[in-house]
C-alpha cells in the first residue's frame, strides 16, 4: 500500500499522516501541501492540488495506490475569496477524483463537514439524509464534494470514502481558517493566560471531535469491507456537543481561575446555521462507530498535555 496525501500539513493531515506512517510504514506514506518544506518527519514533496499534471506525476513516481484529500479551505477564511476557495476546493478534488479513476487506485479519503448543512436542515439531531443549503462557500464546495464522490463512485467504481467532521479539537497542532478554531484556541489561551474572549456567542451550541477520535474514525472507516460502506456521498459522525459556556466551565474544573469574555464577530452566523447535534446511527451501524472522548475526557486530556 502506498498513500499520498494532501494537505498533509494541516491540523488534521499533521496527525493524520503520522498515523498512516505508523500503520504503513514511514516510506508508504507521501505527505504533499503548498507549504515548500513539511514541519515533521516525512516523505514530502510540494504539491498545489489545482495541479493536475504535478499530482499525476507523484502517483505514477512513488506508485500510489490510496488517496487521502485533506487540502481545503475552510468556512471562515473562505469568505474572504469565495471563488478562489471554490477554485482549490472543486477543482482539487476533481483532480484527484480523475486520477482516481484513470490510475484506478484502490481508496480515496474526502473529508466533508457539518458545513455542509444551512438553516433548512433541522438543527437536533441532524439526520443523515436531510436538506443540504449551506450558507458557506466551504460548505457549498463540500456539499457538491460529497456528490461529485457519489458520482465516481456509483459511474466508474472509484472507492472514495467521506466523513462529515464535526469541528475537530487538538492540542499538537493547529487549525487554520475555520468557524470551529475557537474551541481550539481556547485551551491554549487558558493554559498561557488564564482568559479567552470567544468570537462565538456563549450559547451557540456544535458537534466537535477530539482530534484521536477524528483519527480513529478516519482509519476505521478506510478499513471497513468496501460492502459495508452504504453511504456514498458522505457518512455523517458525531462525539459530543457543547457552547463555548459549557467549554468554558469544562476548563474551569482543571483551572478554576479561567475567565471566558464573549464578542461575537462574523463567524457567529456561520456557527449559527449549523446543526447543535448530528445522527450519526448510519456510520454506528454500517461500520461499528464509536467514539472514546467525551467532553470532561478531552478537556483533560488536552490540559495534561498542554500544561505537560
Ligand atoms: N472546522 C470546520 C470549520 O470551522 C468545519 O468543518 O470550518
Amino acid at each position: 500500500m502506498r498513500i499520498l496525501i494532501t494537505g498533509g500539513c494541516g491540523q488534521i493531515g499533521t496527525v493524520l499522516s503520522k498515523a498512516l506512517q505508523d500503520k504503513h510504514g514511514f516510506d508508504n506514506v507521501i505527505v504533499t501541501d503548498i507549504r515548500s518544506s513539511p514541519p515533521f518527519e516525512c516523505m514530502y514533496e510540494q504539491l498545489d492540488v489545482t495541479d493536475s499534471n504535478k499530482l499525476f506525476y507523484l502517483i505514477s513516481k512513488y506508485h500510489v495506490t490510496q488517496l487521502y484529500h485533506l487540502a481545503a479551505i475552510l468556512s471562515a477564511k473562505g469568505e474572504a475569496n469565495p471563488i478562489f476557495t471554490w477554485n482549490i476546493n472543486m477543482n482539487g478534488l476533481l483532480n484527484i477524483l480523475e486520477s482516481a479513476k484513470n490510475y484506478q487506485l484502490d481508496r480515496v479519503f474526502y473529508p466533508s463537514t457539518i458545513a455542509v448543512f444551512g438553516l433548512l436542515t433541522p438543527r437536533i439531531d441532524t439526520p443523515q439524509h436531510t436538506n443540504l443549503t449551506p450558507e458557506t462557500v466551504y460548505g457549498i464546495s463540500k456539499a457538491a464534494g460529497e456528490n461529485w464522490c457519489n458520482y465516481y463512485f456509483k459511474k466508474y467504481g472509484v472507492d472514495v470514502r467521506s466523513l462529515r467532521y464535526p469541528g475537530i479539537i487538538s492540542w499538537d497542532t493547529q487549525p487554520g481558517g475555520g468557524t470551529t478554531d475557537y474551541a481550539v484556541d481556547i485551551f491554549h489561551k487558558a493554559v498561557e493566560i488564564g482568559k479567552y474572549e470567544s468570537y462565538i456567542d456563549h450559547g451557540t451550541r456544535l458537534p466537535m471531535m477530539y482530534m484521536p477520535d477524528a483519527i480513529k474514525a478516519t482509519l476505521e472507516l478506510m478499513e471497513a469491507p468496501k460492502e459495508s460502506i452504504k453511504v456514498r456521498t458522505s457518512y455523517n459522525v458525531a462525539a459530543m456537543s457543547f457552547t463555548p459556556a459549557e467549554l468554558a466551565a469544562a476548563i474551569k474544573q482543571h483551572l478554576p481561575d479561567f475567565k471566558i469574555t464573549y464578542q461575537p464577530d462574523f463567524r457567529q452566523a456561520i456557527a449559527a446555521s449549523w446543526p447543535e447535534s448530528i445522527d450519526d446511527q448510519e456510520a454506528r451501524k454500517d461500520w461499528n462507530w464509536q467514539e472514546s472522548y467525551d467532553l470532561a475526557a478531552m478537556t483533560s486530556d488536552i490540559i495534561k498535555n498542554l500544561t505537560a
